[in-house]
């Protein structure tokens, strides 16, 4: 067999009908492949007179790229085709409303809900987010924050030690988030302002402690920050989560060893009642710690403390949970009962932004 008009509008005609993809190829391996019809007549070539294997190759060789080019044609063809096919398919009419089948879906954890509003205003505010590790060394869980080994706050901190026999570095998995204060300010230059959220772990457990809870530390250093600043962060932000604009805050003299002065701050609650009223009553309520950073902080984390101060503050995150939403018992957040989480969590929907208010 030879080359033809014939054969050539034979095989264009298949590949002009061809359904889709895998019949076109199919098509192109008959043809083209390399026990296809024209290699075949190709390997033929050579039984032919000189001149008349000339003119045959040169035929040959123009259906050979005539069909490819059919074929890729016809690619690009079939393609769009089914793309237009699979897009209707799947067309999505988006003026429809939402249908969410509540019991088909998890649900968010309030801990991270709380995590988020708490993020949603302190970003409001300008400030970053930087996170720490879990396992902690005693270097800055506790010596960088002017917690030397000897010192009684470390009894406080019910310190989980990890098993140190063969280590130089001593870890702890750590108590507070405050850690993060030095590694984060260690890393960058001042003027700084963030917050760090983040697990904690202290070896104690009540209806009001688990052994492992939540903490938000937050941070501002620069040249002219003062306690002023801090209590209006406080206050701003309060208001803010609770969504009351009567909170009323008290800052209570204290003491932590990384911060000089150091406070405690209670919120003005109404415990008179069957629930707890936040904003009303005569009752003080401790919600936070916070103080003006220790010089001897900022002097572990290389930074000047004759030239630069700011503020610092650790809010317990589970506690501030219980608080807005009314779970009474702290223990229950960790259980891992569904029904709970069905009864306290939120809506994946439930996404928290200041705009539309952080209550669901
Ligand atoms: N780290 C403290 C704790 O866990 C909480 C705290 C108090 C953090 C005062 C601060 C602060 O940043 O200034 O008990």
């Amino acid at each position: 067999m030879t080359y033809s008009e014939t054969l050539e509008k034979e095989i264009l005609k298949k590949i002009s009908v061809a359904e889709n993809q895998d019949s076109l190829e199919k098509i192109r391996i008959a043809e083209l492949g390399k026990k296809g019809k024209i290699s075949l007549l190709m390997k033929d070539l050579s039984k032919l007179s000189p001149e008349d294997r000339k003119e045959q190759g040169s035929k040959l060789n123009i259906l050979k790229k005539n069909i490819s080019e059919a074929i890729s044609l016809k690619k690009i063809e079939l393609a769009n085709i089914e793309l237009e096919k699979q897009l209707l398919e799947e067309k999505i009419d988006v003026t429809l409303p939402v249908q969410v089948n509540q019991s088909k879906y998890g649900k968010i954890h309030p801990v991270s809900q709380v995590l988020d509003e708490i993020s949603e205003i302190f970003g409001s505010l300008g400030y970053k987010i930087s996170e720490g590790p879990d396992i902690e060394t005693e270097h800055y869980n506790f010596n960088a924050l002017n917690i030397p080994e000897s010192h009684p706050a470390r009894q406080m901190h019910d310190t989980f030690y990890l098993n140190n026999d063969n280590t130089k570095e001593k870890y702890v998995l750590r108590t507070h988030t405050s850690p993060v204060q030095v590694r984060t300010m260690e890393k960058g230059k001042p003027p700084f302002k963030f917050i760090s959220p983040g697990r904690t772990y202290r070896c104690d457990s009540d209806q009001t402690h688990t052994p492992m809870f939540h903490q938000i530390e937050g941070l501002v250093v620069d040249e002219k920050t003062h306690l002023g600043h801090l209590k209006w962060t406080l206050e701003t932000f309060f208001k803010s989560f609770f969504e009351l604009d009567n909170i009323e805050i008290q800052l209570r003299p204290s003491y932590f060893p990384f911060t000089e002065p150091s406070l405690e701050v209670d919120v003005l609650c109404d415990r008179s009642g069957p629930v707890l009223k936040i904003g009303e009553g005569s009752d003080w309520l401790e919600v936070a710690g916070a103080g003006m950073v220790h010089p001897k902080v900022l002097r572990s984390s290389n930074i000047d403390p004759s030239k630069y101060q700011g503020f610092a503050f650790g809010l317990g995150v589970d506690r501030l949970a219980q608080l807005k939403y009314g779970i009474p018992d702290l223990r229950t957040f960790f259980n891992g009962d569904i029904r709970w989480l069905s009864h306290y969590g939120f809506s994946f929907l439930d996404l928290p932004t200041l705009s539309r208010g952080l209550k669901k």
